[in-house]
Formats: C-alpha cells, sequence, structure tokens
C-alpha cells in the first residue's frame, strides 16, 4: 500500500505587552512570541475540492498558498490541531494563517522564503480582518520579543526583567475587525488616546532596557486607561485588570484587538504570578497561563 503524502506545518502564539491599536496608526508596539502555546496543520490529498469560507484565516490562508505555488487545481484537505485559543488576542488567526502555509509547501515539497511566508500571511489575514499592521503575523515568526512599527520594520528586544507575565483569559471572544473599525470611526477623536498609547509603548521600551518593573507596571496600567477609552475593552477584561491591579500586579491591561480576549498582568516573580492566576481563575478567566519575562 503507498503511503500518502502529508504536508506539516506549525506555528506558535503571540501577546502583545503594549500598543495593540496605536501600532495600526504608525506607533510603536512590542509584542511577545509565546513559544509554547502552538499550531500544528497537516495537508494532505483529497477527493473533492477544499471548502473555502472566506472569514476564516485557514481557508484564506490555504487558498493564498495554493494561488501563489499555481496549485488552486489541486485538491487537497487541511487539518489543524490547536492549543491557541481562537478570537483571544493571542494570534490564533495569524498562528494558523503561518502553519498552514507552512503545511501546503512542505506538502508540495516547495521551499519557502520567510518573507514569501509573511506576505502570504498578511495576505490572509486582510482578508479574515482587514487592514492589519503586520504585527500578529512577524510576532509569530518571531522567536523573541519584537519592537514593531508598521511599514518601517522590527527589531528584536530582549527581555530578561526575572518577572512573569499572567496572561488570563476572559473567555470571551475578541473581536479584532470590529475593534479596529470601531477606533477607526472615532476618528480624529481618537488621535490624543493614540498618541498616548504611543508614548507608553516608548516609556515601556525604556522600562525594558533599565529593567526596571514600576515603570513598566504604571505604563501597562495608563495603557489600559487609554484603551477603555477607545472603547475597546470589555467589562470582563475590566473586572480581571482591576482583581490584578489591587492584588498586587505591577501592572495589568487588556491585550490584542479588545472587545473581549485576554489580559496580561506584571509580576516580581514566579510565585506572585502563581497566586495571581489563581486568583484571576476564581474571578472569571476561563485559562491563565505564564510567561518569563
Ligand atoms: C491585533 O492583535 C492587534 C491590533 O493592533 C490590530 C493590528 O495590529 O492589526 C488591534
Amino acid at each position: 500500500m503507498m503511503t500518502q503524502k502529508i504536508g506539516i506545518g506549525r506555528a506558535h502564539s503571540k501577546i502583545i505587552l503594549i500598543g495593540e491599536h496605536s501600532v495600526v496608526y504608525g506607533y510603536s508596539a512590542i509584542a511577545l512570541p509565546l513559544k509554547n502555546i502552538e499550531v500544528v496543520c497537516q495537508v494532505q490529498a483529497s477527493e473533492a475540492p477544499l471548502t473555502i469560507n472566506i472569514d476564516d484565516p485557514l481557508s484564506t490562508a490555504v487558498l493564498a498558498a495554493l494561488e501563489f505555488l499555481d496549485r488552486s487545481d489541486q485538491n487537497i484537505s487541511v487539518k489543524i490541531k490547536s492549543n491557541v485559543p481562537a478570537k483571544r488576542g493571542m494570534g490564533s488567526s495569524a498562528a494558523v494563517a503561518i502553519a498552514a502555509i507552512r503545511a501546503v509547501f512542505d506538502y508540495f515539497d516547495q521551499p519557502l522564503s520567510i518573507l514569501d511566508l509573511e506576505m502570504l500571511a498578511n495576505q490572509a489575514e486582510i482578508i479574515a480582518h482587514e487592514n492589519p499592521s503586520g504585527l500578529d503575523a512577524k510576532t509569530c515568526l518571531s522567536d523573541t520579543a519584537i519592537k514593531f512599527i508598521r511599514n518601517l520594520g522590527f527589531s528584536e528586544m530582549a527581555i530578561d526583567l526575572g518577572a512573569c507575565l499572567v496572561i488570563a483569559d476572559t473567555g470571551i471572544h475578541g473581536h479584532t475587525r470590529e475593534a479596529v473599525a470601531k477606533v477607526r470611526e472615532l476618528e480624529e477623536k481618537a488621535l490624543p488616546y493614540l498618541h498616548h498609547l504611543g508614548n507608553l509603548a516608548n516609556a515601556i521600551e525604556v522600562g525594558i532596557l533599565a529593567k526596571d518593573l514600576s515603570v513598566i507596571g504604571q505604563a501597562m496600567n495608563l495603557a489600559h486607561q487609554e484603551l477603555e477609552r477607545l472603547g475597546v475593552s470589555s467589562p470582563e477584561a475590566n473586572h480581571l485588570v482591576q482583581v490584578a491591579q489591587s492584588r498586587g500586579a505591577m501592572g495589568a491591561k487588556m491585550s490584542g484587538g479588545g472587545l473581549g480576549g485576554c489580559i496580561i498582568a506584571l509580576c516580581r516573580n514566579q510565585e506572585q504570578a502563581d497566586t495571581l492566576a489563581l486568583e484571576l481563575e476564581k474571578e472569571g478567566a476561563v485559562n491563565t497561563w505564564i510567561e518569563n519575562l
């Protein structure tokens, strides 16, 4: 019996430390790869053509990859195994797109440059969530934390604070496309908030270089207020942020597109992070993760 060719692709998720939304308007953002939270995609031959759903990043990524390779006429089936919760600001759509593109290229034994991979992932993201800054795909392709500026590029950041970041999932689906549209509809009313978010990203970069947790934490708290003013937070995220802030976190904020999704809280050490993660779960978080910073 002939064994069937299987193409495999993997990608990890991400979390934004600072700069969601303001990054769309050219301010800098800092984001971290979550290397242990992964998506794996498998591609194999199929009898029937793939059903394409234009709102689904998996479909749009596979379509972009097939078109790039001039293989749109090939019947393939695609399976995803993911530890990344969808629609929580953890880059699920970018990670799914990257894993799927890698799997399609692997299936056809084609080389894939990092530039083509990022370009195709962003094409898929444009269809799935309209005018993406590129931050999600870039962070899901990076093994280190990055500072990212739209249309200018990115630089790797060494973060070595001896601290921990607790990520807590509200359990509510975030809506990046709607949140980005909401900010756009505010027009010039959004400008002071976006400008302040840009300054806070710079403050956090300075805090990281100086290894000053208070500077970083304070900027995170202020960033949450600005994101609330932009109308992209949610009552559930506000509650978890307030819990984290009142139980000793150095700082806390929502993360990602918002209108649901995750919050992040900066803790001095693992012990504080473990305790806070449990408290956040008691207060409604459906899942928590801890990242060393
Ligand atoms: C979504 O993860 C981050 C946003 O800034 C949108 C984007 O960068 O495209 C809200």
